[in-house]
Protein backbone atom coordinates (compact mmCIF):
# COMPACT_ATOMS: atom_id res chain seq x y z
CA UNK A 1 0.00 0.00 0.00
CA UNK A 2 2.39 2.55 -1.17
CA UNK A 3 0.49 5.04 -3.28
CA UNK A 4 -3.23 6.68 -3.65
CA UNK A 5 -5.65 4.71 -5.56
CA UNK A 6 -8.53 6.12 -7.86
CA UNK A 7 -10.30 3.22 -8.49
CA UNK A 8 -11.16 0.37 -5.57
CA UNK A 9 -13.49 -2.78 -6.30
CA UNK A 10 -14.29 -4.72 -3.14
CA UNK A 11 -15.38 -8.62 -3.78
CA UNK A 12 -17.26 -9.67 -0.80
CA UNK A 13 -18.47 -13.10 -0.01
CA UNK A 14 -20.17 -15.71 2.67
CA UNK A 15 -16.88 -14.33 5.32
CA UNK A 16 -18.32 -10.18 5.41
CA UNK A 17 -21.28 -11.68 6.84
CA UNK A 18 -19.69 -14.64 9.44
CA UNK A 19 -19.62 -12.04 11.96
CA UNK A 20 -23.09 -10.98 11.93
CA UNK A 21 -24.17 -14.72 12.67
CA UNK A 22 -24.71 -15.73 9.16
CA UNK A 23 -23.65 -19.39 8.10
CA UNK A 24 -21.06 -19.34 5.29
CA UNK A 25 -21.01 -22.11 2.58
CA UNK A 26 -18.29 -24.03 2.76
CA UNK A 27 -16.05 -24.85 5.97
CA UNK A 28 -17.19 -25.87 9.63
CA UNK A 29 -21.02 -25.81 10.07
CA UNK A 30 -20.66 -24.24 6.26
CA UNK A 31 -24.44 -24.43 4.51
CA UNK A 32 -23.06 -26.90 1.86
CA UNK A 33 -22.23 -29.12 4.42
CA UNK A 34 -25.60 -29.77 5.89
CA UNK A 35 -27.86 -29.57 2.38
CA UNK A 36 -26.71 -30.70 -1.45
CA UNK A 37 -26.06 -27.58 -3.16
CA UNK A 38 -27.55 -28.82 -6.46
CA UNK A 39 -30.68 -29.51 -4.73
CA UNK A 40 -31.22 -26.19 -3.21
CA UNK A 41 -29.08 -23.93 -5.34
CA UNK A 42 -29.21 -25.51 -9.26
CA UNK A 43 -31.46 -25.21 -12.06
CA UNK A 44 -31.81 -28.31 -11.91
CA UNK A 45 -32.67 -29.10 -8.21
CA UNK A 46 -35.52 -26.71 -8.50
CA UNK A 47 -37.09 -28.08 -11.47
CA UNK A 48 -37.01 -31.53 -9.74
CA UNK A 49 -38.37 -30.20 -6.14
CA UNK A 50 -39.94 -26.62 -5.92
CA UNK A 51 -40.96 -27.44 -2.41
CA UNK A 52 -37.80 -27.88 -0.98
CA UNK A 53 -36.34 -24.81 -2.57
CA UNK A 54 -38.86 -22.89 -1.27
CA UNK A 55 -38.61 -24.34 2.25
CA UNK A 56 -34.96 -23.85 2.35
CA UNK A 57 -35.42 -19.95 1.80
CA UNK A 58 -38.10 -19.89 3.86
CA UNK A 59 -35.68 -21.08 6.33
CA UNK A 60 -33.12 -18.68 5.76
CA UNK A 61 -34.71 -15.51 5.57
CA UNK A 62 -35.29 -15.09 9.32
CA UNK A 63 -32.02 -15.63 10.58
CA UNK A 64 -30.82 -13.52 7.27
CA UNK A 65 -33.49 -10.31 8.54
CA UNK A 66 -31.90 -11.13 12.48
CA UNK A 67 -28.49 -10.18 11.09
CA UNK A 68 -26.72 -6.90 11.35
CA UNK A 69 -24.12 -5.11 9.77
CA UNK A 70 -20.66 -5.68 11.56
CA UNK A 71 -17.53 -3.75 11.60
CA UNK A 72 -16.21 -4.58 8.22
CA UNK A 73 -19.23 -3.30 6.72
CA UNK A 74 -19.23 -0.31 8.43
CA UNK A 75 -15.63 0.07 7.38
CA UNK A 76 -16.68 0.31 4.14
CA UNK A 77 -18.49 2.91 4.60
CA UNK A 78 -15.81 4.71 6.32
CA UNK A 79 -14.17 3.99 3.52
CA UNK A 80 -16.34 5.19 0.66
CA UNK A 81 -17.15 8.80 2.58
CA UNK A 82 -13.98 9.47 3.47
CA UNK A 83 -11.00 8.37 0.91
CA UNK A 84 -11.38 10.31 -2.83
CA UNK A 85 -11.50 7.47 -4.98
CA UNK A 86 -14.60 5.37 -6.49
CA UNK A 87 -15.20 2.52 -4.34
CA UNK A 88 -17.47 -0.44 -5.91
CA UNK A 89 -18.77 -3.29 -4.24
CA UNK A 90 -19.53 -6.59 -6.08
CA UNK A 91 -20.92 -8.87 -3.86
CA UNK A 92 -21.81 -12.82 -4.29
CA UNK A 93 -23.62 -12.49 -0.97
CA UNK A 94 -27.83 -12.82 -1.11
CA UNK A 95 -27.93 -10.94 2.65
CA UNK A 96 -28.12 -6.99 2.12
CA UNK A 97 -25.85 -5.72 5.25
CA UNK A 98 -23.62 -4.11 3.20
CA UNK A 99 -26.47 -2.08 2.03
CA UNK A 100 -27.90 -1.43 5.96
CA UNK A 101 -24.27 -0.58 6.98
CA UNK A 102 -24.96 2.76 4.35
CA UNK A 103 -22.40 0.85 1.48
CA UNK A 104 -23.19 2.48 -1.88
CA UNK A 105 -22.54 1.31 -5.05
CA UNK A 106 -23.47 -2.51 -4.53
CA UNK A 107 -23.83 -5.24 -6.89
CA UNK A 108 -25.52 -8.33 -5.79
CA UNK A 109 -23.90 -10.72 -9.02
CA UNK A 110 -26.24 -13.78 -7.09
CA UNK A 111 -28.64 -11.78 -6.63
CA UNK A 112 -30.63 -11.04 -3.35
CA UNK A 113 -32.77 -13.28 -0.46
CA UNK A 114 -35.58 -10.49 -0.25
CA UNK A 115 -36.19 -10.51 -4.17
CA UNK A 116 -38.54 -13.04 -5.77
CA UNK A 117 -38.78 -13.27 -9.84
CA UNK A 118 -41.94 -14.37 -11.94
CA UNK A 119 -41.09 -16.76 -14.51
CA UNK A 120 -44.16 -16.25 -16.27
CA UNK A 121 -44.36 -12.79 -16.31
CA UNK A 122 -41.05 -11.28 -15.55
CA UNK A 123 -41.74 -9.08 -12.85
CA UNK A 124 -38.94 -8.53 -10.19
CA UNK A 125 -40.40 -8.05 -6.33
CA UNK A 126 -39.79 -7.59 -3.12
CA UNK A 127 -40.88 -10.45 -0.82
CA UNK A 128 -40.15 -11.07 2.99
CA UNK A 129 -43.09 -13.65 2.83
CA UNK A 130 -42.69 -17.34 3.13
CA UNK A 131 -43.54 -18.38 -0.66
CA UNK A 132 -44.74 -22.21 -1.95
CA UNK A 133 -45.67 -23.57 -5.14
CA UNK A 134 -49.10 -22.54 -4.49
CA UNK A 135 -47.85 -18.77 -4.04
CA UNK A 136 -49.38 -16.45 -6.82
CA UNK A 137 -47.51 -13.79 -8.94
CA UNK A 138 -48.63 -10.41 -7.24
CA UNK A 139 -48.43 -9.27 -10.84
CA UNK A 140 -49.71 -11.91 -13.18
CA UNK A 141 -51.94 -13.95 -10.62
CA UNK A 142 -50.19 -17.20 -12.30
CA UNK A 143 -49.17 -19.99 -9.71
CA UNK A 144 -46.07 -22.22 -8.94
CA UNK A 145 -43.90 -19.96 -11.24
CA UNK A 146 -42.49 -17.79 -8.40
CA UNK A 147 -38.51 -18.14 -7.86
CA UNK A 148 -36.14 -16.28 -5.52
CA UNK A 149 -34.28 -14.04 -7.30
CA UNK A 150 -31.08 -15.90 -6.49
CA UNK A 151 -28.52 -16.97 -8.96
CA UNK A 152 -28.72 -20.76 -9.07
CA UNK A 153 -25.86 -22.88 -10.54
CA UNK A 154 -26.54 -22.99 -13.89
CA UNK A 155 -27.89 -19.31 -14.52
CA UNK A 156 -25.91 -16.47 -15.44
CA UNK A 157 -24.09 -13.79 -12.91
CA UNK A 158 -26.22 -10.62 -12.64
CA UNK A 159 -24.30 -7.03 -13.31
CA UNK A 160 -21.53 -8.62 -15.36
CA UNK A 161 -21.44 -5.91 -18.27
CA UNK A 162 -20.43 -3.52 -14.94
CA UNK A 163 -18.34 -5.88 -12.98
CA UNK A 164 -16.22 -6.50 -16.15
CA UNK A 165 -15.72 -2.74 -16.38
CA UNK A 166 -15.04 -1.70 -12.99
CA UNK A 167 -12.34 -5.09 -13.03
CA UNK A 168 -10.82 -2.99 -16.42
CA UNK A 169 -10.33 -0.24 -15.00
CA UNK A 170 -9.73 -0.58 -11.12
CA UNK A 171 -5.99 -0.21 -9.48
CA UNK A 172 -6.88 -1.29 -5.90
CA UNK A 173 -9.24 -4.97 -5.63
CA UNK A 174 -10.23 -6.44 -2.12
CA UNK A 175 -11.34 -9.92 -1.47
CA UNK A 176 -13.13 -10.00 1.60
CA UNK A 177 -14.52 -13.49 2.85
CA UNK A 178 -14.67 -15.27 -0.19
CA UNK A 179 -12.91 -18.93 -0.96
CA UNK A 180 -12.73 -18.26 -4.44
CA UNK A 181 -13.80 -21.79 -5.47
CA UNK A 182 -17.25 -20.53 -7.35
CA UNK A 183 -16.46 -18.92 -10.99
CA UNK A 184 -16.66 -16.17 -12.63
CA UNK A 185 -16.23 -14.74 -9.28
CA UNK A 186 -13.18 -16.51 -8.03
CA UNK A 187 -11.75 -15.27 -11.48
CA UNK A 188 -12.01 -11.53 -10.80
CA UNK A 189 -8.69 -11.09 -9.24
CA UNK A 190 -6.87 -12.25 -12.56
CA UNK A 191 -8.32 -9.87 -14.44
CA UNK A 192 -8.26 -7.07 -12.23
CA UNK A 193 -4.05 -8.39 -12.01
CA UNK A 194 -4.21 -8.52 -15.39
CA UNK A 195 -4.96 -4.39 -15.28
CA UNK A 196 -2.30 -3.52 -12.39
CA UNK A 197 -4.25 -3.37 -10.03
CA UNK A 198 -2.94 -4.41 -6.42
CA UNK A 199 -4.80 -6.80 -4.94
CA UNK A 200 -5.18 -8.09 -1.49
CA UNK A 201 -7.79 -10.95 -0.03
CA UNK A 202 -9.13 -11.02 3.70
CA UNK A 203 -10.03 -14.13 4.57
CA UNK A 204 -9.61 -16.88 7.57
CA UNK A 205 -7.17 -19.20 5.52
CA UNK A 206 -5.55 -20.05 2.60
CA UNK A 207 -8.12 -19.61 -0.76
CA UNK A 208 -8.13 -21.44 -3.82
CA UNK A 209 -6.97 -18.60 -5.58
CA UNK A 210 -4.47 -17.25 -3.36
CA UNK A 211 -1.67 -17.39 -5.63
CA UNK A 212 -3.14 -14.32 -7.95
CA UNK A 213 -3.32 -12.14 -4.94
CA UNK A 214 -0.30 -9.33 -3.88
CA UNK A 215 -1.34 -9.30 -0.02
CA UNK A 216 -2.96 -12.21 2.29
CA UNK A 217 -4.27 -10.61 5.06
CA UNK A 218 -5.26 -13.65 7.63
CA UNK A 219 -7.90 -13.06 10.46
CA UNK A 220 -11.67 -12.12 11.27
CA UNK A 221 -12.64 -9.51 8.52
CA UNK A 222 -14.81 -7.67 11.51
CA UNK A 223 -11.18 -6.65 12.93
CA UNK A 224 -8.53 -6.78 9.90
CA UNK A 225 -10.25 -4.68 7.73
CA UNK A 226 -11.55 -1.68 9.46
CA UNK A 227 -7.47 -1.01 10.08
CA UNK A 228 -6.38 -1.68 6.78
CA UNK A 229 -8.63 1.38 5.78
CA UNK A 230 -7.59 3.12 8.96
CA UNK A 231 -4.31 2.54 7.57
CA UNK A 232 -5.09 3.50 3.86
CA UNK A 233 -6.91 6.85 5.22
CA UNK A 234 -3.78 7.87 7.37
CA UNK A 235 -1.74 7.57 3.83
CA UNK A 236 -4.00 10.32 1.85
N1 LIG B 1 -13.57 -12.97 8.29
C1 LIG B 1 -12.96 -13.14 7.08
N2 LIG B 1 -13.12 -14.24 6.31
C2 LIG B 1 -13.94 -15.20 6.80
C3 LIG B 1 -14.60 -15.11 8.04
C4 LIG B 1 -14.39 -13.93 8.79
N3 LIG B 1 -14.98 -13.74 9.99
N4 LIG B 1 -15.32 -16.25 8.23
C5 LIG B 1 -15.11 -17.02 7.14
N5 LIG B 1 -14.28 -16.40 6.29
C6 LIG B 1 -13.79 -16.84 4.99
C7 LIG B 1 -13.43 -18.30 4.92
O1 LIG B 1 -12.05 -18.46 5.24
C8 LIG B 1 -13.69 -18.61 3.44
O2 LIG B 1 -12.52 -18.30 2.67
O3 LIG B 1 -14.86 -16.66 4.09
C9 LIG B 1 -14.79 -17.62 3.06
C10 LIG B 1 -16.15 -18.28 2.93
O4 LIG B 1 -16.10 -19.13 1.82
P1 LIG B 1 -17.45 -19.82 1.30
O5 LIG B 1 -18.18 -20.38 2.47
O6 LIG B 1 -17.06 -20.69 0.16
O7 LIG B 1 -18.35 -18.59 0.78
P2 LIG B 1 -18.21 -17.83 -0.60
O8 LIG B 1 -16.78 -17.76 -1.03
O9 LIG B 1 -18.94 -16.54 -0.42
O10 LIG B 1 -19.04 -18.78 -1.60
C11 LIG B 1 -19.17 -18.30 -2.91
O11 LIG B 1 -20.61 -20.14 -3.42
O12 LIG B 1 -22.37 -21.60 -3.14
C12 LIG B 1 -21.98 -20.41 -3.68
O13 LIG B 1 -23.55 -18.75 -4.14
C13 LIG B 1 -22.77 -19.26 -3.11
O14 LIG B 1 -22.07 -16.96 -3.10
C14 LIG B 1 -21.70 -18.26 -2.70
C15 LIG B 1 -20.48 -18.75 -3.46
Amino acid sequence: MNKSYQNIVILTGAGISAESGLATFRGANGLWNNYNVQDVASVEGFARNPTLVHQFYNELRPEILKAKPNAAHLAITKLQKEYAANVSIITQNVDTLHEQAGNENVYHIHGQFDQYVCLNCGHIFHNLNDITPQTPCPYCLVKGRLKPNIVFFGENLLYMDKVETLLETCDLFLSIGTSGTVFPAANFVQIAKKNKAETYEFTLEETSNNFFFDHHIYGKAGETFPDFVLELLKRT
